[in-house]
């Protein structure tokens, strides 16, 4: 029997650590799969969704820049796909319509949660950036039902736009916005989600939001500290923690939504860290 055919789609997608961490999730799991890398042309993406799935292929993960395509483009969503706006994961449900799921936001809680032991309920949050990535967990993070999360943009506007289309689910945890400038004392638990450090910036968030317990999480990954951890570090925070954990978590729910199998999550992050 040819194994089941699974590939992550992105432009460019050559660093991709997705068919790493799948092959390892199979081989841990025995389950019979075949994950590769797909470089979808910037203009032609929905062709290449269409193309797999009438070779026959079962899911496909989507990264940069294709997520809100992704989401576009599919027959229907699920709950946590329509609120993050973007998707991340694409499969056929039974009645062989295209789905959009997000696995994102489980990946973070999941790396928070099972693996730093950070539960979020009750906790002060501050969310630095409101572009995509950070639309694409919210959700997740305030089922938690955090005391308070407050998202701190370059453009406040934009936080605040986060800040609507999220007060549905926000139930009681107080959602607030505002510019990076403003957030002036301690929160338990910094999330990154800018993009600044791709260009060699930081946000320019005061030093009085790091406390001695204050959790410093940045979304990005990287095998040296990030700018980000390093600057948190600098103003004394002592647990800071990278987003290599939260992309092994969003691949593990993508594996479960399509295989109905949990992989053990533990292993493949430590062998990408050491790798
Ligand atoms: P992504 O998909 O990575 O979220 P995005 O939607 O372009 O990409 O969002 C990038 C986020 O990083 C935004 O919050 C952006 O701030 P603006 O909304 O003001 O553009 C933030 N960002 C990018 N570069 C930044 C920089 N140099 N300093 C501070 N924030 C930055």
């Amino acid at each position: 029997m040819n194994n089941d055919l699974y590939a992550v789609v992105g432009n460019p997608i050559s660093h991709s650590k997705s068919p790493r961490i799948h092959s390892l999730f199979a081989r841990q799991t025995g389950e019979q799969l075949e994950y590769t890398a797909i470089q979808a042309p910037e203009n032609d993406f929905s062709a290449t969704v269409t193309g797999f799935f009438e070779r026959g292929g079962k899911g496909l993960n989507v990264t940069v820049p294709f997520k809100e395509q992704a989401w576009k483009i599919a027959d229907r969503r699920t709950e946590r796909a329509e609120l993050a706006g973007a998707s991340n994961t694409l499969y056929k449900d039974s009645k062989g319509l295209l789905t959009a799921d997000n696995t994102d936001g489980k990946g973070l809680v999941t790396d928070l949660k099972v693996n730093h032991g950070i539960p979020l309920a009750g906790k002060r949050i501050l969310m630095l950036g409101a572009g995509g990535a950070v639309r694409g967990v919210l959700g997740p993070i305030l089922a938690e039902e955090p005391a308070v999360l407050v998202i701190a943009n370059r453009t406040v506007a934009k936080a605040e736009g986060l800040v609507t289309l999220f007060e549905a689910v926000a139930g009681q945890t107080h959602l607030n916005a505002c510019g990076f400038e403003q957030p002036a004392e301690a929160f338990d638990i910094i999330i990154n989600g800018t993009s600044a450090s791709l260009q060699g910036d930081l946000p320019p968030v005061s030093a009085n939001v790091i406390g001695a317990d204050t959790v410093v999480y940045d979304m990005m990954y990287s095998l040296q500290t990030t700018t980000f951890n390093q600057w948190a570090l600098d103003q004394g925070a002592i647990r800071v923690f990278d987003g290599l954990g939260m992309l092994v978590e969003q691949a593990a729910e993508s594996f479960r939504v399509w295989r109905s199998v949990s992989p053990d999550t533990r292993p493949v992050i430590d062998e990408l860290r050491n790798e």
